[in-house]
């Protein structure tokens, strides 16, 4: 696809997921909404559209991706599901629980989904919108967050857009994204622990309250997410963070009783500062500030994946 012709933006109606179907069954990529972020999908089963993916994003190879799937069975077409699986999928699918599991032998996926591991990360997500494209198109989905490699997640179809421009042919937009954040990453390990790769709007306690601790892994086979790049969701300048106060050149993040120039939420409400972080990464992005401040924001809750993200983004 040319790298000029600008995406076409289709409402989440009968129509626009109807195109958003048929394109994903050609091969085609597709930006689609989700609970967490948006995603740049294509179908798994296939290499070239995989292949797609990585090129529209300027992803390093190395960094596999998330297959989406309408339900449990679909996860076990792709992965071994074990008791533990089966209960977490139980308390939190649909949603944003994102499960390392071993890939199962003869799975309909592209190589480079997996990117050489013997591990594949699978999601079945809440999004009425995204539910009713994987429904319909019977595919199992690969789908990165839809911005380039290393920059600011998009949570609104205008965000994929400015980020990709040109590099997907169509985007459904299902409104902003309610949770904001990407979803929990676990691994699950073979000999019973278990660990979170990425926090997310699932809590590692959360989690723990289904399946008990995880368990410290040892050192010699923590299981990474290869993805988890110490600079990521870069906004493109200097992020500073624990910011009470900002300077002249400084485009100021607030949060409850610093307003700034964008609040996360002025009531200090930490679901509402996560739907919100992004938004304001992008704002502070476009706007004339050389550099970004935010607040100091909470760790408990979700508050954990809200700093996870802001780190990286100052780093
Ligand atoms: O909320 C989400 O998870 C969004 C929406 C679109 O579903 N997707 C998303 O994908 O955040 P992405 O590609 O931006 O992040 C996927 C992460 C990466 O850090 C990657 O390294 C990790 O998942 N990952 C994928 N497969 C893995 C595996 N087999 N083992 C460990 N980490 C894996
Ligand atoms: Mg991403």
């Amino acid at each position: 696809m040319s790298d000029n012709v600008p995406a076409q933006i289709v409402p989440a109606d009968g129509e626009g997921i109807a195109a958003a179907v048929a394109a994903l069954r050609a091969g085609a990529l597709v930006a689609v909404p989700t609970e967490t972020v948006y995603g740049l999908a294509a179908r798994a089963d296939r290499d070239e559209s995989v292949a797609a993916i990585y090129r529209a994003k300027g992803r390093p190879d190395f960094n596999p991706l998330i297959v989406h799937v309408a339900d449990l069975a679909g996860a076990e077409q792709l992965a071994l599901v074990d008791a533990r699986a089966r209960v977490l999928a139980d308390a939190f699918w649909p949603g944003p629980l994102t499960m390392v599991l071993p890939r199962r032998e003869g799975a309909m996926v592209a190589a480079a989904v997996t990117a050489g591991l013997p591990t594949i990360a699978i999601r079945c997500p809440a999004h009425r919108v995204m539910r009713q494209i994987l429904r319909e198109s019977g595919l199992a989905l690969a789908a990165p967050s839809a911005n380039a490699s290393g920059g600011v997640s998009p949570t609104c179809a205008a965000h994929v857009a400015a980020s990709l421009g040109g590099r997907v042919g169509l985007i459904v937009d299902g409104g902003d994204c309610p949770d904001g954040i990407e979803s929990t990453i676990i691994a699950l390990r073979a000999e019973g622990g278990w660990q979170v790769l990425r926090p997310g709007p699932i809590t590692a306690d959360a989690i723990a309250a289904v399946i008990g601790q995880g368990g410290d892994a040892p050192s010699s086979n923590r299981i990474e997410a290869p993805g988890q790049m110490t600079s990521h969701y870069a906004p493109g300048k200097p992020v500073r963070l624990n910011a009470l106060t900002a300077d002249a050149e400084e485009f100021h993040i607030g949060f409850g009783a610093v307003a700034g120039d964008y609040c996360l939420s002025a009531d200090g409400d930490l679901a509402q500062a996560a739907a919100h972080l992004y938004a304001a990464l992008h704002a502070a992005a476009a706007s004339g500030r050389a550099r970004v401040a935010v607040a100091p924001v909470p760790d408990a809750g979700i508050g954990a994946a809200i700093n996870d993200r802001l780190r990286r983004a100052a780093a």
